[in-house]
């Protein structure tokens, strides 16, 4: 097993990531939609936002456990879903869901995995959530809810800005594919990466293990965006929201709200927990970043349902600068990804150690030893989204 003790920051874990995954897969997770202004915004405006430092607290019996709906967390913070997780590395859900068990934070399972719900079941914890996306074909959507419980399944996350899809131009010009297409350009490219083809050639799991032999009438799986164009439903509304609650009947959560006119029909809707997001700056570009939207929305809703965040979590510091301004909840993707892709299960426990190392020792700079007594008091005022 690698040394991991000198990579010290998720920073670390990007660049040989980036060494490590073939183009077309580094480039998927690492970028954001059109100019990526808003991909940029989610990590730069948590930089601004400045610490007051507290000095001579008793700083023994320090603690960052919380509960994410109920459900035990280590550290406010849950493995966001992303799609095609197998790609960054083989079996990549099943590594990630191992890490996250062992850690003890939640893992969401995207509805675009590689390894299907069943497969990673078999190596998830209790905090095993499921990421839907509504499609066109309704008894596909009502089957895949049915196999999310029998899997054990113990939240579901129900995303609600990709009813179409952003642009993404990195995509359109590696011609990203799922598994990648025989072209010079890709074996060239994978030929500089053999540690990756060797983990490939050695699973089964190269393609959308939720969807294929489950949906009807799928065409081209291996092209996203066309796919996604012809299967993802453009009419999502919130009575379809209504339509998941009830046929799940567990603890639903709703991904992707950035406005408080939102948030307000979101608490309306009954769900559980809501996630300030803008899909990591992949969809609307030139929206704000989701610390900046995120205390208007707890200001609105925040008594009323459970409020977390994502975009931009690099780190401990940004963790606690979130929960501050009232996430009860953080997750994470790329952090996720880059440790994935870096060194598989081994960098996504990494990742999760490099992020609560900082958050314990941040929150005990600041003066705090338990996470559920720090609040908006610990950040520099005028540095900080209102
Ligand atoms: C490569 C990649 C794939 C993603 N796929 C999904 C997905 O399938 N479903 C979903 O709800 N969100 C998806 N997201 C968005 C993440 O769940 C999350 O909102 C975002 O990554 C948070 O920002 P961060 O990467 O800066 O932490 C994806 C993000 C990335 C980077």
């Amino acid at each position: 097993m690698a040394d991991l003790s000198k990579i010290t920051c998720i920073e670390d874990l990007r660049v040989i990531a980036k060494r490590r995954v073939p183009r077309m897969f580094y480039d998927y997770a690492d970028s954001g939609s059109y100019t990526e202004s808003t991909y940029r915004a989610n990590s730069e405006d948590f930089q601004r936002i400045k610490l007051r430092q507290r000095v001579a607290v008793n700083l023994e019996g320090r603690t960052t456990r919380t509960l994410m709906v109920g459900q035990e967390a280590a550290m406010p913070v849950a493995i966001a879903p992303t799609g095609l997780t197998g790609m960054q590395h083989a079996d990549g859900e099943i590594l990630g869901a191992r890490a996250a068990k062992a850690f003890g934070v939640p893992f969401t399972l995207s509805t675009m995995s590689i390894c299907s719900l069943e497969d990673v079941s078999r190596h998830a914890g209790p905090g095993f959530w499921f990421q839907v996306y509504v499609m066109r074909d309704r008894d596909f959507i009502e089957r895949l809810i049915d196999r999310a419980k029998a899997a054990g399944v113990s939240a579901l996350q129900l995303t609600l800005d990709l009813q179409i899809l952003g642009q993404r131009h990195k995509d359109i010009k590696n011609g990203l594919s799922t598994p990648p297409k025989p072209t010079v350009a890709n074996l060239l490219n994978l030929a500089t990466k053999p540690r990756w083809c060797l983990g490939m050639l050695g699973t089964q799991r190269r393609s959308f293990g939720n969807i294929v032999g489950h949906a009807k009438g799928v065409g081209d799986l291996s092209s996203l965006s066309s796919w996604t164009a012809e299967q993802f439903d453009p009419q999502l509304n919130w009575r379809d929201v209504e339509w998941i609650k009830k046929r799940w009947g567990g603890k639903l959560i709703l991904k992707g709200i950035m406005d408080a006119e939102d948030a307000r029909l979101a608490v309306a809707s009954g769900a559980d927990a809501l996630i300030v997001s803008n899909h990591g700056g992949r969809q609307l570009d030139g929206a704000p970043s989701s610390i900046h939207a995120l205390p208007a929305i707890v200001e609105a809703v925040g008594k009323d349902i459970e409020v977390w965040m994502d975009g931009g979590i690099r780190g401990g510091q940004d963790v606690l600068k979130a929960w501050a301004l009232g996430a009860r909840g953080t997750l994470i993707g790329r952090s996720f990804l880059y440790g994935l892709g870096a060194f598989g299960e081994a960098g996504v426990t990494r990742a999760l150690q490099i992020i609560q190392k900082e958050l314990d020792v941040t929150m005990a700079f600041c003066g705090h030893t338990d996470i559920h007594r720090v609040d908006r008091s610990i950040l520099l005022p005028g540095t900080y989204p209102v």
